[in-house]
């Protein structure tokens, strides 16, 4: 029961199999530079309520795909909605970010965690799901995602966003059975909540570690990489993309869980990443998203940069290296957008197999 997609290129490109161009979606690319998303959530009345609502998170989904030529919707919600429902109190004060009311601390605060009931407990992003894959009628495939234990656990830890990262990091060096506890608690919430969101109508699954990177190679490895190897074990029948933020040192690693994507950052050479992984894992990014505050000549510039670092053949999703900023004109996101459609042609098809584009697919 497969449906046919109209724009297929996003599992294509996940697959391996040859694409007419390369496909481009882009993180937070439903968000505050729009200001049809600026007018939804003010009708909804603050971030979190528009998350809650499945109607209004579906219209929301759908503004960037209804304005650009996007290969993939990505669900609107937060990495939060999982700390939330365990009870820890959080709010997005204006302009400050998120804020836990209870933070985890204690060894107290870990056993009194349980691990939430999707459906029911984050029943309204399965609602969404259902609505979004509805709308979108077909037109891309839609992404799903969750946070990475050890991302999900440095919020909950910190109580909030964090620079220093010293509360969650006093306790993985001075507590590191009670860390490995909470992060055992947090996998297990991900894997079931991956799980309801693939059997909702999620048909990509990305897993955000923005803070893997904070951590030394034997802390990644202990702290991160783990549970993203359960993860990835734990979730079945759709591709599957993880994401380290300044993960760039552990390419290979990553992809020895058996995902089927690593999301790359701008301070890793793209060129570079795929001599790396080979034909292991596709490669997802990576173009700075502060690109987008210069002028179209040299965002075109920047695109061809990076198709180029990639080169011939399919396994290449373009995106940014991290989210769109709330002060990008979305005019200049168009730009990017075709850019990539026009500007990777020429990377695609029959002619130059002298590359050997046919081994590669
Ligand atoms: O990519 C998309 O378009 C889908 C929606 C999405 C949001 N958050 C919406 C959002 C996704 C995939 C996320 C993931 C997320 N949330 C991450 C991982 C990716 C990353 O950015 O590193 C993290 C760390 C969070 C936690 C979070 N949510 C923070 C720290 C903040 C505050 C900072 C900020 O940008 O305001 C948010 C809020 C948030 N999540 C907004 C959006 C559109 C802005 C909220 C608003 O409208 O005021």
């Amino acid at each position: 029961m497969i449906p046919i997609l109209k724009n297929d290129r996003l599992l294509r490109a996940l697959a391996r199999r040859p694409v007419d161009a390369t496909p481009v979606w882009l993180m937070r690319q439903a968000g505050r530079y729009l200001p049809e998303y600026r007018q939804i959530r003010a009708r909804a009345g603050s971030f979190l309520r528009l998350c809650e609502n499945p109607e209004l998170a579906c219209e929301v989904t759908l503004q960037p795909i209804d304005r650009f030529a996007l290969d993939a919707a990505i669900l609107f919600s937060d990495i939060l909605t999982i700390p939330g429902a365990m009870g820890l109190g959080l709010t997005f004060a204006e302009g400050e970010g998120p804020r836990f009311a209870h933070p985890i601390r204690s060894a107290d605060d870990v056993n009194r965690l349980g691990v939430p009931d999707p459906e029911s407990d984050l029943g309204y992003v399965m609602d969404a799901i259902r609505l979004i894959r509805h709308e979108l009628d077909a037109r891309v495939p839609l992404i799903g995602f969750a946070g990475s234990p050890w991302t999900l656990a440095t919020y909950m830890v910190e109580g909030g966003s964090s620079t220093d990262f010293r509360h969650i990091k006093a306790m993985m060096f001075q507590e590191p059975d009670l860390t490995h506890r909470l992060l055992t608690i947090l996998t297990d919430a991900v894997i079931g909540y991956l799980r309801a969101q693939i059997h909702a109508g999620a048909q990509v699954v990305m897993v955000f570690d923005t803070w893997g990177g904070v951590l030394s190679t034997p802390d990644y490895r202990a702290f991160s990489l783990a549970y993203l190897h359960r993860i990835v074990a734990g979730i079945r029948g759709v591709p599957i993309i993880l994401f380290t933020k300044g993960g760039g040192a552990w390419l290979e690693e990553m992809a020895d869980t058996d995902c089927d994507a690593i999301g790359i950052d701008w301070t890793t050479d793209m060129g570079k990443a795929r001599k790396r992984v080979g034909k292991k894992v596709v490669l997802q990014g990576n173009v700075d998203p502060c690109i987008l505050y210069a002028r179209p000549e040299r965002i075109r510039q920047e695109v061809a940069r990076v198709l180029g670092e990639f080169g011939r053949g399919t396994g290449h999703i373009f995106n940014l290296g991290h989210g769109i900023q709330p002060h990008v004109d979305p005019e200049r996101v168009g730009v990017l957008v075709d850019a990539v459609h026009e500007l990777s042609i020429p990377y695609h098809g029959s002619s130059g197999s002298a590359h050997g584009t046919a081994s590669r697919t």
